[in-house]
């Protein structure tokens, strides 16, 4: 988390972002993304998440974000998924979705889908932490709605002649 938002302070830098861009929170869970962005100095967050447990615990733990978050399902349609958000912020929660036994390819194109509508314009970003996917695979599944801007670099490990990483942190832009 720290590395996805120390990567944020460097697109501030770069100015390719400005820390009053609207952010949401997709799967905020306890809401402590959203605690530390704000303790970055991130000011105009949105956390979402389906389960209202999550966001009774945000609400606790994110007091100044009250107002600011609320209880929806990434994968439907939802009118308050308007094209606001600059950034959208992932953490582990593509992961869960993606594993939904069910329908699996339906609820990817569906997240894919949703996430894009919600960022204002081309060139808005998706940024994504997963432990279960590659970079290439993830790639594949937002190709119809995002492109690659960078993979951040994370330690690698070796295990049985092979070598991986245990998570990757990817960065995404709207097409
Ligand atoms: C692995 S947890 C990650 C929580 C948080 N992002 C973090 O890093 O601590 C996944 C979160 O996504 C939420 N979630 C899963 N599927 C969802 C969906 N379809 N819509 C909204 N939230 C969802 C879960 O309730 C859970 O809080």
């Amino acid at each position: 988390m720290y590395r996805m938002i120390k990567h944020l302070e460097r697109l501030v830098e770069e100015d390719k972002i400005e820390e009053n861009d609207p952010i949401i929170d997709l799967g905020t869970g306890n809401g402590v993304m959203l605690r530390e962005l704000e303790d970055f100095g991130f000011t105009n967050l949105t956390g979402i998440d389906y389960s209202p447990s999550s966001i009774k615990l945000a609400a606790q733990i994110c007091p100044n974000l009250v107002d600011h978050l609320f209880q929806a399902d990434i994968l439907k349609s939802d009118e308050r998924f308007t094209a606001k958000y600059k950034i959208a912020m992932d953490k582990g929660t593509f992961d869960a979705i993606s594993l939904t036994p069910s329908d699996k390819e339906t609820a990817i194109a569906n997240y894919s889908e949703n996430v894009a509508q919600m960022l204002e314009k081309k060139g808005d970003y998706l940024f994504i932490t997963s432990c279960n996917w590659t970079t290439d695979e993830l790639k594949k599944h937002f190709s119809k709605q995002f492109e690659l801007v960078t993979e951040l670099k994370v330690p690698k490990f070796k295990f049985g002649g092979k070598e991986g990483s245990s998570t990757v942190s990817v960065l995404f832009s709207k097409l």
